[in-house]
């Protein structure tokens, strides 16, 4: 049976996040290079994006190089990268023909320059696109993120531009680099690992986690459209009892 049969499309979460884990564990089970691993986490990468397209996920995040990733062999970062370039360069004329607009969350002038080269070319020439909007995060840190806005906001009460008791959450949202990027519904890890490690800490605040075994190279069409009919299990109460949920 299709998992599509069993999914609810009127229950679509707009924006799906994504830790893609277990890249490295996936090519060591088969003799190979870790390298070889992450090359297989691009199609899957690939499979994810078109089918969030035909179900209509309208938002895909996803964490591709942590801050803490530069400390990986420099062998190892120096394939991710090449690896990120590739996939720019050879899918980025499907992405403009499929309406795939490209963002990307993270200090991205940090990467070598052919990368930021590519990804600024590749979200400028995708920049109108409104299909779905994929968000790389990309030398990336929550906590960065998040002390940048504090910062930010500082600035703007000295000079006077905000007064701090009129400080809402939302004017400290805007300050963040998803700004103009709605929450996450759900939080997919891949790879048994069950924690956040500094990904969109403000964003997730009432997202669903879900967290499976499956490495990400094998995590493909029907594995999220799994993971999509556990989300639409899920009571989202935002703090609310049960009745009032089914009531609204
Ligand atoms: C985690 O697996 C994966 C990464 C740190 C990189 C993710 C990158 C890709 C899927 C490829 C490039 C992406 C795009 C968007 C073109 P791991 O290496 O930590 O695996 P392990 O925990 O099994 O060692």
């Amino acid at each position: 049976m299709d998992y599509k049969d069993t999914i609810d499309l009127q229950n679509i979460p707009q924006h799906v996040a994504f830790i893609m884990d277990g890249n490295g564990r996936w090519a060591k089970k088969q003799g190979q290079h870790r390298l070889f691993g992450h090359a297989a986490g691009v199609e899957s990468v690939k499979e994810v994006i078109k089918t969030a397209r035909e179900i209509g996920i309208s938002f895909l995040t996803m964490y591709a190089f942590s801050t803490e990733n530069w400390s990986r062999p420099s062998e190892e970062v120096e394939g991710l990268m090449n690896l990120l370039v590739e996939a720019i360069t050879n899918e980025v004329d499907e992405m403009h023909q499929n309406g795939v607009r490209l963002l990307t969350i993270g200090d991205i002038k940090g990467l070598p320059g052919n990368c930021y080269d590519s990804l600024m070319a590749a979200m400028e020439r995708t920049k109108d696109n409104q299909n779905l909007t994929l968000v790389l995060a990309l030398n990336y840190s929550a906590r960065q993120e998040i002390l940048e806005a504090a910062k930010k906001l500082t600035e703007l009460v000295q000079d006077g531009s905000k007064s701090l008791d009129q400080i809402q959450e939302q004017d400290f949202a805007q300050l963040l680099q998803t700004k103009d990027i709605p929450d996450p519904e759900l939080l997919i890890r891949t790879s048994g690992e069950c924690r956040i490690s500094n990904f969109l800490l403000w964003q997730l605040s009432y997202t669903e986690l879900y967290f499976t075994e499956t490495h990400w190279p094998d995590f493909r069409r029907d594995a999220l459209l799994e993971a999509i009919c556990a989300y639409q299990k899920r009571e989202r109460r935002f703090g609310m009892v049960s009745e009032q949920i089914k009531k609204a």
